[in-house]
This record gives structure tokens, C-alpha cells and sequence, in this order.
């Protein structure tokens, strides 16, 4: 048996894995320190009442001969898929039903759809970015080439006609930054692809969180992007769903590599290997885009919308440079005094028991840099902004 040794060229563990390690150390050895979670983007409000009720009905369902569900259509039902259809019609984007795959999440898609592509590839990946994109390509060995994000560019990275690439991540609005690129940057990336016969994969998982009519939500707003773009989005941010796993992924029928259709690529894959997500939860999901599924998550992102706000008043009481926070749930500061990610990381751990995410942890660019959430309770986020502002002050 010989093992992919391209494992041993990823770091000993996952981003949050470490984060939680290193939490989980502290506690032990300081156990009635109070922690603040405001480090991995897991969701705090509960799964809004449209979806519960949805949920609940669909359980008891399975339970009756007559309405049980088995295995459900391969890529997910069509009760689930036409509402998707609608909303990316309120945001006047036309799909066929047939380009929309349901899916436990975006990051299980945005590994999966390697499969689709040869290992020989050229990758381009943002730097700061989510671990995810990179970690996958160096499990398949591929070359990967960073584009820089930094405070020159407002962490929107353009591409360069000297650079090669064959499949290029964005996400917009970012995880790390929470910076979101506009209809013409958009349509920059996706003249280049179409140039370079590259592929752009797109990570809309933030677009709920979008204020700003005039940013795009989705790449397909975009002239030319069904022919050389995959979408992946995911309730999880939008509708709480990060325990309850849904997202969807739109792979365009448009979408060709060589004679080959993307889309019928991905089919064959999902039906061999993926059986799909289960009957209570698609109905959860199509819950999410009823009139008062949207009315409810709408108020939840509100909230989480609110925290951003206490967050960034008080960066800007301290005087820090930040991104994000506007159309994003993320805010991406810059470390006081030069200080490394991580050390300002476990400053903040150890002297005001604040959990954030190191810069670092994102890629090359975020040496100096540290993310935190809006996703935690306001009481937890003015309690940790005023230790912030003591600790700084
Ligand atoms: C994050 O904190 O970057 C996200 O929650 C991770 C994820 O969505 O997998």
C-alpha cells in the first residue's frame, strides 16, 4: 500500500482544527476563564421557526408508509431546486433546473469538483484565502500560483495577462477579508478565463449578507460566466444552516472543457458517489426561500449584521485598519504595533479570553492580519469589543 504522500506537504492540521486545540489547552489549564468565541464562522442564532415547522412536518412524514421518502432524486428535489431557481431569479439570474446540484455544503463541493479536473491543472488561489481551496490542490499535488490580496489592492486581487491559470478561485464577498469585488471586477476575471479556457470557481457563500444593490451575488450577473464558471453556495451562513448541512452548487450546461460538459461531468460523479441529502432537510432548505423563511433569515443576518457594526465602531474607536463588515460577516484587521497573527492570536486568548482567527492561517498576506466574526451574541460581541478597547487603549 503506498499513501498519497502529497499529505505530507499540508500543515499538520486544519486551520480550525488548530484554533481549536490551541482553545481547548487554554481552557483546560484555565478552566473558569471565560472564552469568547468570535474564531471559526459557525453561526449562534437558532434555525429560523419556517424551517423548524418545515422540518418537523417532514419527520413525521418519514415516519408514515405513505408519505416515507427513500432515496431521493439524484440531484435533489425538484421542491428544493425550483425555489433555488426563483431566487436566483429575484437577483435576475436565469438557470435551468437541470444546473442545480443540492449538496451537504459548499467546502464538501469545492473539494469534490476536483474530481472533474486533471491533475496537471495550474491553480490560481487569492492569498489571504479559505484554507480549503488550497488544502484540496495540494492533496492532488497540483501547482498552485497565488495572487496577492493586500491593502494595495483593498484585497481584491485582479488577474494578470502574464499569469497562466486553468481553474481560479474567487469568493466574493471574501473569506478572509469580507472585501467584495464589483460587476466590472467580475467581468475582468471572467474575460480572462474565457481567454485562458480556465475555469473560475466561485464561492458565493456570503452573498446573503450582501447590502449594496450594485454588488453582484452570483457570477452569473456576469456576461460569459456560464461558460467558464461553477457556483457554490451554502445555507449555512444564510438560513443558520452550518449543523443542519444544505447548500447547492450550479454547474452551467454552457459550461464545456475541451468536448467535454462540465455538467454532465459532475452528474456522473454526484450519482457515483454522493446519495444526496436527506428528505427533512431539503425541506428545512426550501422553507429557507418561502416568503417567511426569507422574512425570518433575513432577521437573523440583521442581527449578525448589528454585530459587524459593534465590531467595526470599535476599530474605528481604536484607530485600526479593517476590511469587511459591510457586505460581509467577517472583519479583517490589522494587527496593532506589526504584531505576527498568531502572537496577537494568543494575546487575545490568554489576556481578554477572545477567540479570533490569525491572519497567518489564511496565507502569506494575512502574516499581520486577524479575522473576527459577527457571528456571535451581542451581548458576546460588546462584551469582547469593550475588553478589546480596555486591553488596546
Ligand atoms: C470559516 O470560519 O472560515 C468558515 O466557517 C469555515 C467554513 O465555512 O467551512
Amino acid at each position: 500500500m503506498k499513501p498519497n504522500k502529497n499529505y505530507s506537504s499540508l500543515k499538520e492540521s486544519y486551520l480550525f482544527s488548530e484554533i481549536a486545540h490551541r482553545v481547548a489547552d487554554f481552557s483546560k489549564a484555565n478552566p473558569d476563564a471565560e472564552i469568547i468565541k468570535m474564531g471559526i464562522g459557525d453561526v449562534t442564532r437558532p434555525l429560523c421557526e419556517a424551517v423548524v415547522d418545515a422540518m418537523k412536518k417532514s419527520s413525521e412524514d418519514m415516519g408514515q408508509a405513505a408519505a416515507f421518502h427513500g432515496y431521493g432524486p439524484e440531484q435533489g428535489y425538484d421542491f428544493l431546486r425550483e425555489k433555488i431557481q426563483s431566487y436566483y431569479k429575484s437577483f435576475d439570474v436565469t438557470l435551468d433546473l437541470g444546473e442545480i446540484f443540492i449538496s451537504d455544503g459548499a467546502k464538501s463541493d469545492l473539494g469534490n469538483i476536483l474530481d472533474l479536473f486533471d491533475k496537471d491543472n495550474t491553480v490560481l488561489i487569492p492569498d489571504p484565502v479559505y484554507p480549503v481551496y488550497v488544502d484540496t490542490n495540494l492533496m492532488d499535488g497540483r501547482k498552485i500560483v497565488f495572487a496577492d490580496a493586500n491593502e494595495e489592492n483593498g484585497f481584491l486581487p485582479m488577474p494578470q495577462d502574464d499569469v497562466a491559470a486553468d481553474i481560479i478561485y474567487l469568493c466574493s464577498p471574501n473569506n478572509p477579508t469580507g472585501a467584495a469585488y464589483n460587476k466590472d471586477q467580475l467581468k475582468v476575471w471572467v474575460d480572462y478565463a474565457l481567454k485562458n479556457k480556465a475555469v473560475i470557481l466561485f464561492d458565493a457563500a456570503y452573498e446573503s449578507f450582501i447590502i449594496d444593490p450594485s454588488l453582484p451575488r452570483s457570477i452569473f450577473a456576469i456576461d460569459g460566466a456560464d461558460k467558464c464558471a461553477i457556483e457554490f453556495c451554502s445555507l449555512s451562513k444564510t438560513a443558520g444552516f452550518t449543523g443542519t448541512r444544505c447548500g447547492y452548487t450550479i454547474v452551467p450546461k454552457n459550461l464545456m472543457a475541451e468536448d467535454m460538459s462540465l455538467n454532465k461531468m459532475w452528474l456522473r460523479r454526484q450519482t457515483t458517489k454522493f446519495n444526496g441529502v436527506s428528505y427533512v432537510v431539503q425541506r428545512g432548505a426550501e422553507a429557507v426561500f418561502t416568503e417567511s423563511g426569507l422574512k425570518q433569515t433575513r432577521e437573523n443576518i440583521a442581527y449578525y449584521r448589528e454585530n459587524a457594526n459593534i465590531i467595526t465602531k470599535a476599530l474605528d474607536e481604536l484607530g485600526w485598519y479593517y476590511t469587511g463588515g459591510k457586505n460581509s460577516p467577517y472583519i479583517w484587521l490589522r494587527c496593532p504595533d506589526g504584531m505576527d497573527s498568531w502572537a496577537f492570536f494568543d494575546k487575545l486568548l490568554t489576556e481578554i479570553g477572545v477567540v479570533g482567527t490569525p491572519g497567518a492561517g489564511f496565507g502569506k498576506n494575512g502574516q499581520n492580519f486577524f479575522r473576527l466574526t459577527a457571528f456571535s451574541t451581542h451581548e458576546n460581541t460588546e462584551k469582547a469589543m469593550a475588553k478589546l478597547k480596555k486591553l488596546f487603549s
